[in-house]
């Protein structure tokens, strides 16, 4: 797929406040500071699209982005940020959790994971909670550009093994760089194979 159009349509706390559409959405979801912004920029082409930071947390609402005028792409918060408070958590997973339950026009979610890290529980669970909640998801590799190839085979493989403790099969696995710009095709092309079904 090519990226013609990419343009930021609106921010909000509220699912119930999100773009009123029929076009197909994908969410990226994962833990803060993963590279969940930075990889929507690299996939649009566009620097300053979503907004990156270095420190967690950058994210802090429901982000719409309407691509080729076709298709949503969301940013979310990242879940998993120690340095927010009990109660902000505890807000923050609500709406991301509301969010995934509610938004009817959601197709699929990408699960960011760093690729120099081992399986994180939090990422497990999450990916169960989506399992169990009928939602279908892939997993998206990121900062690729950190590791070498064969350590990237290597964590891609214990990382398989891992979800192949509690699923059947394996999901759609993308390993992507934002800073190098790989796995750009493969993304915006399941993407696109998706919303030819
Ligand atoms: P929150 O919004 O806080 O949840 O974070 P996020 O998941 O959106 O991460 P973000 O895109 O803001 O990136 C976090 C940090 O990781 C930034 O300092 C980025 O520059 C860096 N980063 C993101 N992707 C890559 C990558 O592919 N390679 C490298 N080397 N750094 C990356
Ligand atoms: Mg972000």
């Amino acid at each position: 797929m090519k990226i013609k159009t990419a343009e930021f349509i609106i921010s909000n706390a509220k699912v119930d406040k999100c773009p009123d559409s029929k076009l197909p959405e994908y969410a990226f979801i994962g833990r803060s500071n993963v590279g969940k912004s930075s990889l929507i920029n690299m996939l649009t082409e566009h620097k300053k699209l979503a907004m990156v930071s270095g420190k967690p947390g950058k994210t802090r609402l429901i982000n719409h982005f309407l691509i080729n005028k076709e298709w949503h792409l969301v940013d979310l918060p990242g879940y998993g940020y120690a340095r927010v408070s009990k109660k902000e958590k505890k807000v923050f997973q609500q709406f991301i959790t509301d969010y995934f339950k509610k938004r009817k026009q959601l197709v699929s979610a990408f699960v960011l994971v760093d690729i120099r890290h081992e399986a994180q529980k939090i990422d497990l669970e999450f990916m169960q909670w989506l399992g169990e909640n009928a939602i279908p998801f892939s997993v998206v590799f990121t900062k690729a550009d950190k590791l070498k190839p064969n350590v990237i085979d290597k964590n891609i493989e214990a990382y398989k093994a891992n979800l192949l403790n509690t699923w059947e099969s394996l999901p759609p696995i993308f390993v992507t760089s934002s800073s190098k710009k790989i796995g750009q095709e493969e993304v915006l092309n399941y993407i696109q194979e998706v919303n030819n079904q």
